[in-house]
């Protein structure tokens, strides 16, 4: 084994980056043993210098986060600061001063992935991101390496553990939206502004990475669909269950069936009971992977939290270690594909529409007749009566998501439709 330490420069110690600096001093023996070398915490910069940190020395603590990437003798640098800026030129400068680089910034990664690829591969750099997708859960690694000679054709996931809780707790307690996301808060599941979680961005940032990587793809974020899940209603999840179904925020990224082109989009959909996904429970995660060889496989675990999103850091540190002592680096970024990335009309999926009607006859027949001209095959049809109103619950065959909004803008016109109460996409079947 080498004596001479691998120097790790750590850029943030909050929830993830203490977990990382804890078990790279509890394990440091096995990490060398595993490594080849021993690895050393050389640095540590933080925005608040005199917070006091268990087990870090104060003299590694810097708030000088440019001086410690530049330092020279820095083999790997550990991003987990998170959002874009500082983060982006701290990684960029690590690069270009010799080391290479771990992260766990998803929104970064989404944002700008082709760009700090590209920065690592000029200088012959490293650039691992395990941790941005679904904290501990392995997926960038199967999907980059073990899956390599294989043909992805869909990933479907829930890659969200804030609003799989909410969810959970809607579906199993029949709460609504607030009092679940009241719960979740207090339990510390959600933040004290849960945007990101609640409208996707965070999950349609993790759907753009494993886009990108299942596809060989470039996917911008833009090009990802999002629809977040505070409109999902308690009376959503007593339809679902009578459909035998449940609700899930889901990160779904498809190859069309021509495999010309892709999709990526993240949404609330119904999914049977009887799918692996729907008995993923509280904040977990889990991923659902298609392919032409292999079939389908499942990956899932805790999608976030201090010690399971350093686990994944911890496992890119060695590989990126590795890598450093034998001479080499690991696959970059692989978009040879270069597929057409399209937009959401083109997604051809099931759709459950609930409108509320006029309760007298040839409502039905009114409303069939304008799901036949937008070419949407109706599968079942439920008609509730009322007061003189009525529901009627429209569970479609697959059509395009084009077609389907077509087809809403006309029932809205109908006399007879007093409104559309919901539109939920039937996923998983
Ligand atoms: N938390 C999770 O469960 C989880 C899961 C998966 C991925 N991630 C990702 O991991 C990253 C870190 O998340 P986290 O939850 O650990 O965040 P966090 O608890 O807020 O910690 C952020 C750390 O960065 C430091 N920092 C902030 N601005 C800085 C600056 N300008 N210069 C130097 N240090 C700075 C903070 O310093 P102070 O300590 O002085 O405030 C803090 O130590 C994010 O990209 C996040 O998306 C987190």
């Amino acid at each position: 084994m080498r004596t001479r330490p691998l120097k790790v420069a750590l850029l943030g110690c909050g929830v993830v980056g203490s977990e990382v600096a804890r078990i790279m001093t509890t394990h440091a023996d096995d990490l060398a043993a595993r490594i080849g070398a021993p690895v050393e915490l050389a640095g540590v910069a933080v925005r608040r210098p005199s917070k006091a940190r268990e087990g870090i020395p104060q003299e590694l603590v810097t708030t000088d986060a440019t001086a410690l990437v530049k330092r020279g003798d820095i083999d790997v640098v550990v991003e987990v600061i998170g959002g874009i800026e500082p983060a982006r030129s701290l990684i960029t400068t690590a690069f270009e001063h010799g080391a290479s680089v771990v992260s766990a910034n998803k929104a970064l990664l989404a944002q700008d992935g082709a760009a700090l690829h590209a920065v690592a591969g000029q200088h012959g750099k490293d650039l691992y991101y395990e941790a941005a997708v679904a904290g501990a859960i392995p997926l960038i690694r199967p999907l980059r390496e073990s899956l390599a000679g294989d043909k992805v054709n869909r990933v479907l996931g829930i890659v969200n553990g804030t609003t799989n809780f909410i969810l959970d707790k809607m579906d199993s307690t029949g709460a609504g939206y607030q009092e679940a996301l009241d719960e979740a808060t207090a339990l510390g599941y959600a933040e004290a502004d849960p945007t990101a979680d609640v409208e996707g961005f965070d999950a349609a940032a993790k759907a753009a990475i494993l886009a990108g990587i299942a596809f060989h793809t470039r996917v911008r974020l833009d090009d990802v669909y999002r629809e977040g899940m505070t409109e999902v209603t308690a009376a959503d999840f007593a339809s679902a269950k009578e459909m035998g179904c449940t609700i899930k925020l889901l990160a779904i990224c498809e190859r069309a069936e021509d495999g010309r082109s892709v999709t990526a989009r993240v949404h609330p959909a119904m999914i049977p009971l009887s799918h692996p996904l729907a008995s993923v429970r509280g904040a977990y995660n889990a991923v659902f992977v298609e392919s032409d060889a292999s079939g389908q496989l499942m990956f899932y675990g805790p999608g976030a939290g201090g010690a399971p999103t350093a686990s994944a850091v911890l496992g890119d540190l060695v590989a990126v270690c590795r890598n450093r002592l034998s001479g080499t680096t690991g696959p970059g970024e692989s978009a040879y594909a270069a597929l057409t990335v399209s937009g959401m009309g083109e997604v051809v999926t099931r759709y459950h529409i609930s409108l509320d009607v006029a309760d007298k006859p040839g409502v039905l027949a009114q409303v069939a007749t304008v799901f036949a001209e937008h070419g949407v095959s109706i599968d079942t049809v439920r008609q509730q009566g009322k007061d003189g109103e009525a529901s009627l619950v429209v569970v479609t065959h697959r059509a395009s998501d084009a077609a389907l909004g077509g087809t809403v803008e006309a029932l809205r016109k109908l006399d007879t439709v007093r409104g559309v109460a919901s539109i939920m996409r039937v996923e998983g079947e």
